[in-house]
């Protein structure tokens, strides 16, 4: 067989584990051949390629990044995408198509399939929230990463008796501010899914400074949002005026900012904030995320070897499973309020 493959929309730590699971699957155990289109969606409709195999795959387990590069093209903003993509697969008598990525990586291959395309998905992102999986490789690293800066982060903040807010990445989703603000003992996690009263965030903080905390960690995701009102308006001035991108996303960012200035302003408490932006899609990725990201290239092959065209690998009690890709991309994966209320809640506030 020949199987194509390609990585799509934001990085994310263990893109070079799954092609190189893909690869020496594909090569030594059902003797295929592999071919890589460079930097996504891009590649397949521009014909930018190169050829993979054992040897190129060497030494990158734990590299971060994408050596195949990645963009966030989307073949149905451009007329004739589809049929291009296509045209381009069967020039290279490409029998299927491996697209690791996230919903809108995803949400292509998936819609493709309509246009003759046979592609198996791989879960990919930092951000946890595509449906079907328990978990997408890149989340454990991201939030490792988080953690240890929110750790950094609590050493200055004690010395100087300061609330540092931290901003972590996650799109419209919490799941990096909830695990990495449970893992780093922070004082507020911010999500998403709950828009915040910045009044109950401060009184949360006197009442801890009151009773002989002198600094507080503040988690914020990017994405978290002051309930309607005054707030909401004025975090929204504040932060908005980004692009979209060719899937119709703007570019977060800027409410941790916007929420230190408030809870100074309010509390009187000297506060400052970290946005960790992409440190947290960088360098290696984490022995989990080396396992999960194996084990999914693996099924991956196995998949496309069955003919489960338009379905994605995905973990599910600890076993990897085949899922339509339409049931992973029909809506976000959001917080597990549980685990938000009933296990963090515990040490809120
Ligand atoms: O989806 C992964 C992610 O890192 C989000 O957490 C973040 O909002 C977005 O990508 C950033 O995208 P870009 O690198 O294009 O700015």
């Amino acid at each position: 067989m020949r199987i194509g493959i390609l990585t799509g929309g934001g990085d994310c730590p263990g893109l070079n584990a799954v092609i190189r699971a893909v690869v020496l699957s594909a090569e030594l155990r059902h003797g295929d051949e592999v071919i890589g289109f460079l930097d996504g969606w891009k590649g397949v409709l521009d014909d930018e390629h190169v050829p993979l195999d054992v040897l190129r795959c060497r030494d990158i387990l734990a590299l971060g990044g994408t050596i195949l590069g990645t963009s966030r093209t989307n073949p149905f903003k451009i007329d004739g995408g589809p049929g291009r993509v296509r045209a381009t697969l069967v020039a290279h008598g490409v029998d299927a198509l491996v697209a690791i990525g996230g919903e809108d990586t995803l949400g292509v291959a998936q819609r493709l399939g309509d246009h003759g395309v046979s592609a198996v998905g791989v879960p990919k992102t930092i951000d946890n929230d595509l449906s079907g999986t328990e978990v997408t490789f890149g989340f454990d690293t991201a939030v490792q990463i988080a953690t240890d800066a929110i750790d950094r982060l609590r050493t200055t903040a004690e010395s100087h008796h300061r609330v540092i807010v931290c901003e972590v990445m996650g799109r419209s989703v919490g799941w990096i501010a909830t695990h990495a603000g449970i893992a780093g003992g922070a004082a507020e996690i911010l999500v998403p899914e709950i828009p915040f009263d910045v009044q109950a965030v401060c009184e949360g903080l006197q009442r801890r400074h009151r009773g002989g905390q002198f600094s507080s960690i503040v988690v914020v995701s990017e994405g978290a949002v002051p309930v309607e009102g005054p707030d909401a308006d004025s975090a929204r001035r504040a932060t908005s005026g980004a692009p979209l991108d060719e899937f119709g996303h703007a570019r977060l960012g800027g409410i941790g900012a916007w929420l230190a200035q408030e809870l100074e302003r309010r509390t009187g408490f000297e506060a400052r904030t970290t946005i960790l932006g992409h440190v947290q899609r960088g360098g290696t990725p984490s022995a989990f995320d080396r396992v999960l990201a194996t084990r999914f290239g693996v099924a991956a092959v196995s998949a496309v070897h069955d003919g489960a065209f338009g379905m994605m690998v995905a973990l599910q009690s600890g076993q990897i499973v085949r899922v339509p890709i339409s049931d992973a991309v029909a809506r976000s994966k959001t917080v597990d309020l549980g685990l938000y209320h009933d296990v963090a809640g515990v040490f809120l506030g």
